[in-house]
């Protein structure tokens, strides 16, 4: 690699400071991607074009057998032996994939339906009052197009809103009206489902069940409602770039269009929508403390001319909570041959090391490895 000749670098700033521009124009919308399409645009603007990616795609290669491992969970509270089985599952899938998808999870069909249908309401609902909402300063209830906009990541084919859920519930006025009751509603079941999560989490790990939830994985969540509209050009961007999720878990609602995938042995595989699933995916902490049992994979989502796709994604983290607690490889699972691979570190010094050190789209991981 040679070094850059001041004229390029006169060419990469012109660049730079055409594309701040373009950006900044674009958030003062406030209308995000849909306003875009919704003004009729047959190319997407530059600022959205992404360099290309060199992973194959499982489906291109025909690799069938490379399917993100659907578990029904209507078993686990007959007998120890099916709960174990359920369990054992588990533990392959977060092991090998990091991704799983779940049925039978007690999660009614119609709450489902209903808070995805908000997040399509909020979205769809009159620019004016929507436009109220968009905001890139800390609030109850953040709209936006790409939380990390003025960075160097490439702008994504999505808007999002972001909320805190627990401990502290938002207070309903705090909430778009469109959305308020059905996403409070849609919260406290997502709660009472991470409990059980966590249980599954600890047994898989050998752990007693309270295990995860006495660490207080299940203590912190926060909402990202995200509003893919349909791309002209799919090609040339991303509706999500590659990332892993910086969290204990997620559990993610998707609607039928399809376009996650998941990166496993440098391949893309495609997690296909379930009717009535939720994808559960292993957040970079959990593979912290279960010292690389459980594998955090990374992820994206495809744009497409079909749209819009619509997800809800629930972080269980406590990374950004007002607490002191430390994070470090779980004892239990440590010997003499299987050492921590990571030191322990607390909660502020995780976020001041993420808020400040950690460009877009690289895993806090690395910083805590030993
Ligand atoms: C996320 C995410 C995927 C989706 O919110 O971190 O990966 O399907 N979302 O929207
Ligand atoms: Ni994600």
């Amino acid at each position: 690699m040679g070094f850059t000749s001041p004229s390029e670098m006169d060419e990469i700033f012109k660049e730079d400071s055409e594309r701040a521009k373009e950006l900044k124009a674009f958030d003062e919308t406030k209308l995000g991607v849909k306003g875009l399409v919704d003004a009729g645009i047959t190319q997407i603007p530059r600022i959205f074009h992404h360099p290309p990616d060199n992973f194959k795609r499982a489906s291109d290669l025909g690799l069938k057998d490379y399917v993100i491992p659907v578990i029904d969970l209507s078993s686990i509270h007959e007998d120890p032996s099916e709960r174990k089985k359920v369990v054992e599952r588990v533990r392959e899938a977060a092991g090998t994939w990091g991704f799983f998808q779940i049925v039978n999870h007690g999660i009614p069909m119609s709450t489902m339906e209903e808070v995805l249908d908000g997040v399509i309401k909020f979205f769809e609902q009159d620019d004016e009052v929507k436009k109220e909402f968009y905001t890139r300063d800390q609030s109850p209830f953040m709209y936006s197009s790409n939380f990390n906009l003025y960075t160097k990541a490439p702008t994504s084919w999505k808007d999002s809103f972001f909320c805190n859920l627990a401990p502290n519930a938002p207070k309903p006025e705090d909430l778009p009206s469109v959305c308020s009751d059905i996403l409070l509603d849609y919260s406290s079941q997502v709660m009472k489902l991470g409990t059980l999560l966590f249980e599954l989490l600890s047994e898989a790990l050998g752990l007693n069940s309270t295990y995860l939830r006495d660490m207080c994985c299940n203590v912190g969540v926060f909402a990202f409602g995200h509003y893919y509209p349909p791309c002209p050009e799919p090609e040339l961007t991303l509706g999500t770039i590659k990332h892993a999720d910086v969290n204990f878990i997620t559990v993610l609602l998707q609607d039928h269009v399809g376009g996650l995938q998941v990166l496993h042995q440098d391949t893309w595989i495609d997690v296909a929508p379930v009717p009535g699933a939720l994808v559960i995916n292993i957040g970079d902490f959990l593979q912290l403390i279960s010292n690389d049992i459980f594998k955090s994979a990374q992820h994206r989502v495809l744009a497409n001319t079909v749209g819009p796709r619509v997800s809800l994604s629930c972080f269980f983290s406590q990374a950004f909570l007002p607490t002191s607690r430390s994070y470090g490889p779980i004892k239990e699972l440590l010997s003499e041959d299987n050492p921590a691979k990571y030191r322990e570190f607390s909660i502020p010094e995780f976020a001041a090391h993420y808020r400040t050190k950690c460009m877009k789209g690289t895993t806090p991981l690395l910083h805590f490895k030993i």
